[in-house]
């Protein structure tokens, strides 16, 4: 597989292309700036996070076409609660939105929807929309789709502790065999590799409460693209920035 970027093509490398070697097997992406494009266009926040669907369709497509394994998307994080009600209402019902319209081409490309977060919490509506395509799609073995819906990496790596402490005092774990494959295992993520490659989009450049533990050595890559102006394009971009990236973990 040989993807050429036309945004880099004016100055045509070798390296230019993406290569079918060393793709990220799991690519996740904080999803920022979808109120920034709507204030920039006089428009209400909403119409951002309404255009950010679209880009999200975009992104899994271009995920699947170039072979990564597992999309994480953070779609909504626990501190996300603390904005206006009506905004919280309206993001909670894009997950239903998104699935009533792209669920049938998810199935066409064989992707497998999953989530991480705090599920229980969500309102009734969102969890049965997201309930149902997960049960759809649990048989496709292409593309996992993860949503982190919910989500805060402290809230996940506490309940861990929690449970941990728990099976402790009931004697059924042992303190010695607890490492960090146990550890992980307790994490929302345990069905999932950590990522290998982290994209934010919006300029931020901080993490916002996602995946503290499974970001230890992860690649990340920040663009002052505001989420609905990321394309297949960037996206390719930051594949490509990653295949050029030399993970050492700590060697030489
Ligand atoms: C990301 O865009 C979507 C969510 C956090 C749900 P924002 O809504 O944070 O957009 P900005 O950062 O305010 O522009
Ligand atoms: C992070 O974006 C959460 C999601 C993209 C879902 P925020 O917009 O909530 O992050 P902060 O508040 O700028 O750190
Ligand atoms: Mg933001």
């Amino acid at each position: 597989m040989s993807i050429k970027i036309p945004f880099l093509s004016k100055q045509p490398k070798e390296t230019d292309s993406l290569s079918g070697e060393n793709v990220p097997n799991h690519v996740a992406i904080i999803m920022d700036g979808n109120g920034r494009w709507a204030q920039k266009r006089g428009l209400p926040r909403f119409a951002g996070h309404k255009e950010g669907v679209s880009t999200v369709n975009k992104i899994v497509k271009a995920a699947v076409k170039s072979n990564v394994k597992v999309l994480t998307l953070y779609t909504f994080s626990t501190e996300n609660w603390k904005r206006p009600k009506q905004e919280v209402e309206y993001i909670l019902k894009l997950p239903k939105e998104f699935l009533h319209v792209y669920l049938p081409s998810l199935m066409e490309n064989n992707v497998r929807i999953q989530t991480i977060g705090d599920f229980q919490a969500l309102p009734s509506h969102t969890q049965e929309a997201v309930s149902y395509a997960i049960e759809k799609t649990k048989n496709n073995d292409g593309l996992i789709l993860n949503f982190a819906i919910n989500y805060g990496s402290r809230h996940e790596i506490l309940k861990a502790v929690k449970q941990i402490a728990t099976e402790l005092k009931e004697e059924r774990m042992d303190i010695d065999s607890l490492d960090e494959e146990i550890f992980s295992k307790h994490l929302y993520t345990n069905s999932v590799s950590d990522p290998d490659l982290l994209i934010r989009t919006g300029g931020e450049c901080r993490l916002s409460n996602f995946m503290l533990w499974q970001l230890a050595y992860t690649e990340f890559w920040f663009t002052e693209k505001l989420w609905p102006e990321f394309t297949e394009e960037t996206f390719y971009e930051a594949l490509l920035a990653y295949q050029q990236r030399k993970r050492r973990y700590g060697g030489i």
